[in-house]
């Protein structure tokens, strides 16, 4: 079985939610303390053997490439003024073994419709698809024990999270059963569910690793929910044919696509950090917040 090598990025969507935000930049390079959102799942992604990121992007997402590029003049700047450290914090946002490569979705058609754009790059292997979005902070990372689910038993396995009943109208939802080997195979997935209807408060939670016969179905998959082409009725088809696993990764997430989860994480990520962290414990004790 080969290894997962490669994952996809969609960076596509229109971050209405963080507008005016977003309005000329992506949702992604909104930074969580001094680091942009998607270099967090980059940096998840490498840590789990990733060596090809694809990313899907769309209009305003130049800052996405210029942020993994090479950036001359800054680098001459900082040489010029002999700043090391921030020299090298540069030049080590990308590893010189991992590759880039840059493919546009002209229309923002939906995450499935994104996702099948990787396709000629991807072609016939099993492939990892990180929302950026979904901030997770776990040690191995999220996407880590997914890669190792997925070498033992070679399916599908997507993330996913018990989230509160009320709130499964923002999610793809799975119904999952136990096998055997303590390993849950998913029965169902629908997206957006109401309450009322959901089968679960199991909701898959920006983490994907898919077979390559998810392109297949894809292709085949009409506009679902939303009027956009759901990742989620895609997968609702693979399973018809394939095991797909749900995977209740070690972690905590934070949804930076809403204000109150990217506060969160803003709050949390700042209190760990090894320059400001134990002045902003200070300063949250002081307005009584902590
Ligand atoms: P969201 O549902 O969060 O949509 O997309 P969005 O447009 O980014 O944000 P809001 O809801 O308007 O605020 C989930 C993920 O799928 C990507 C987004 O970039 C995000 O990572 N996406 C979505 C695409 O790449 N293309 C699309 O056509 C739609």
């Amino acid at each position: 079985m080969k290894k997962i090598t490669k994952a996809v990025f969609p960076v596509a969507g229109l971050g209405t939610r963080f507008l005016p935000a977003t309005k000329a930049s992506p949702k992604e390079m909104l930074p969580v303390v001094d680091k942009p959102l998607i270099q967090y799942a980059v940096e998840e992604a490498i840590a789990a053997g990733i060596t090809e990121l694809i990313f899907i992007t769309g209009r305003n997402k130049r800052s996405i490439e210029d942020h993994f590029d090479k950036a001359y003049e800054l680098e001459t700047e900082l040489e010029n003024k002999n700043k090391q450290k921030l020299l090298e914090l540069v030049q080590g946002i990308i590893p010189p073994s991992v590759t880039c490569v840059y493919i546009r979705q002209t229309e923002a058609l939906g995450l499935g419709h994104a996702v099948l754009c990787a396709r000629p790059v991807v072609g016939d292997e099993a492939f990892a698809v990180i929302l950026a979005d979904d901030l997770i902070d776990g040690e191995p990372g999220a996407m880590e024990q997914m890669v190792r689910l997925y070498e033992e038993s070679a399916n599908s396995v997507l993330g996913v999270e018990t989230v509160a009943p009320e709130e499964t109208g923002s999610y793809g939802i799975v119904e999952v059963e136990l096998g055997e080997d303590a390993r849950q195979a998913v029965k169902s997935i629908v997206e957006k569910p109401r309450p009322e209807e959901a089968p679960s408060n199991l909701a898959v939670v920006g983490r994907y690793i898919l077979t390559p016969r998810i392109f297949e179905k894809l292709v085949t998959t009409g506009a679902g929910a939303g009027g956009e082409i759901q990742l989620t009725d895609g997968i609702a088809a693979l399973l018809k044919e394939e095991t797909v696993l749900a995977l209740p990764f070690t972690g905590v997430r934070y949804d930076c696509g809403s204000k109150l989860g990217y506060l969160k994480a803003t709050v949390s990520y700042g209190l760990k950090h090894h320059e400001v962290g134990a002045e902003f414990e200070t300063y949250l004790n002081k307005l009584g917040k902590i």
